[in-house]
């Protein structure tokens, strides 16, 4: 048995199912050592709070986190503490101040649970300050290249999937074009997994361009075999026809995707004189019971953080490849980034299917 521990562990950018799950395993996981996990809340705001905002985490606490949805340490993706936005509008580099947090709280090492954003800031503030880092991926837009497996993936897509099985029996009851506008950021891993597993007749992902008309050749040859629905799934960041993102302005000025289903369906009634109607599934892909497949990695990524910190293996990140659970150095696997392959299995699969993909 190694020397005692004092372990944080925060959550950092938007959040997803089985955050609390991890946090669950890497606490049973450390206890095993005997050493002690504090909670950091509300990712690096926490350490940047005087005195750092903190709670303990007891092994006989944990357990009902193993199904809960979102992140009791609560999270956030805005405020890089590089270019922190200040009251005054002014942007300040509070990077020395988290730095401080850590040290202050006496911390012999930190487990980021984050995607590729978080963990990018996360080990720049660790190389500067000396913060002993292990990093756990989740997010649910799976672009995480060097990992098979991101906590949060799974449930996105189970959630995508349910949503089509609904929309499939209310579209052939009114002869209608469903769209399902799911998230994903950059990548349409979410959409080509839960369009292929919910039965899906047009599938649109950011990697493959597409056009109006062939939706609607699709739809003109359903209906000449008698089928006079369709079911169309696609991903927030598919671009019109002409290469414009479709976003939307919140109130504090921040663009996120979104809008694009409602775009298509208007081409789409234009073109083929199809109902159509729009359904974005938006953060209830977030949100919700973690699939067994997330918890059942958010455990063995818990278990694997831990035991990185035990042999002081820092700087790396636990990783899912080739049905083990290894680790790479967080420079690597942040350097990845995961879009879907057009010439890759689940392309090759639609297609072979007669699912059409737009082009
Ligand atoms: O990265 C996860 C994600 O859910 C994306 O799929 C989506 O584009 C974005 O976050 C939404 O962010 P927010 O929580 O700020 O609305």
């Amino acid at each position: 048995m190694g020397a005692y521990k004092r372990i944080g562990i925060l959550t950092s950018g938007g959040d997803c199912a089985g955050l609390n799950a991890v946090i669950r395993a890497v606490v049973h996981r450390a206890s095993t050592y005997n050493w002690d996990v504090w909670g950091i809340q509300q990712a690096t705001k926490g350490l940047m709070a005087r005195p750092p905002q903190v709670v303990p985490l007891e092994p006989t606490e944990v357990d009902t986190l193993l199904t809960m949805g979102g992140t009791i340490l609560g999270t956030t993706n805005k405020g890089n503490p590089f270019a922190y936005p200040m009251s005054d509008g002014s942007l300040s580099d509070r990077s020395n101040e988290i730095i401080e947090g850590y040290h202050l709280l006496g911390l012999d090492a930190m487990i980021g649970i984050g995607g590729d954003g978080s963990l990018a800031i996360l080990r720049r503030l660790a190389q500067q300050g000396g913060i002993n880092l292990v990093g756990i991926p989740k997010t649910i837009d799976n672009d995480i290249g060097i990992t098979e497996r991101a906590i949060g993936f799974d449930t996105a897509v189970n959630i995508a999937t349910e949503a089509l099985d609904r929309l499939h029996f209310t579209a052939a009851s009114h002869s209608r074009v469903m769209i399902l506008e799911v998230m994903g950021r950059d990548a349409g891993h979410i959409a080509i997994s839960a369009g292929i597993a919910g039965g899906a007749d047009v599938i649109l992902i950011p990697e493959i361009p597409y056009t109006v008309e062939s939706i609607c050749q699709k739809l003109r040859s359903r209906q000449e075999r008698g089928q006079n629905f369709c079911l169309i799934v696609v991903a927030e960041a598919v671009r019109t026809e002409s290469g414009e993102p479709v976003t939307h302005q919140d109130a504090d000025g921040t663009r996120r995707f979104e809008g694009i289903g409602h775009y298509l369906a208007e081409r789409i009634s234009a073109c083929s004189g199809a109902e159509t109607r729009v359904t974005v599934l938006g953060h209830v892909q977030r949100g919700g019971i973690p699939s067994p497949l997330d918890r059942l990695t958010a455990a063995a990524f818990g278990v694997a953080a831990v035991d990185l910190i035990a042999e002081e293996k820092y700087d790396h990140m636990v990783t899912w490849q080739n049905r083990q659970v290894v680790s790479v150095p967080i420079a690597e696997a942040i350097a990845q980034y995961s879009t879907v392959d057009p010439n890759g299995t689940l392309v090759k699969t639609a297609r072979g299917l007669d699912i059409c993909l737009g082009s």
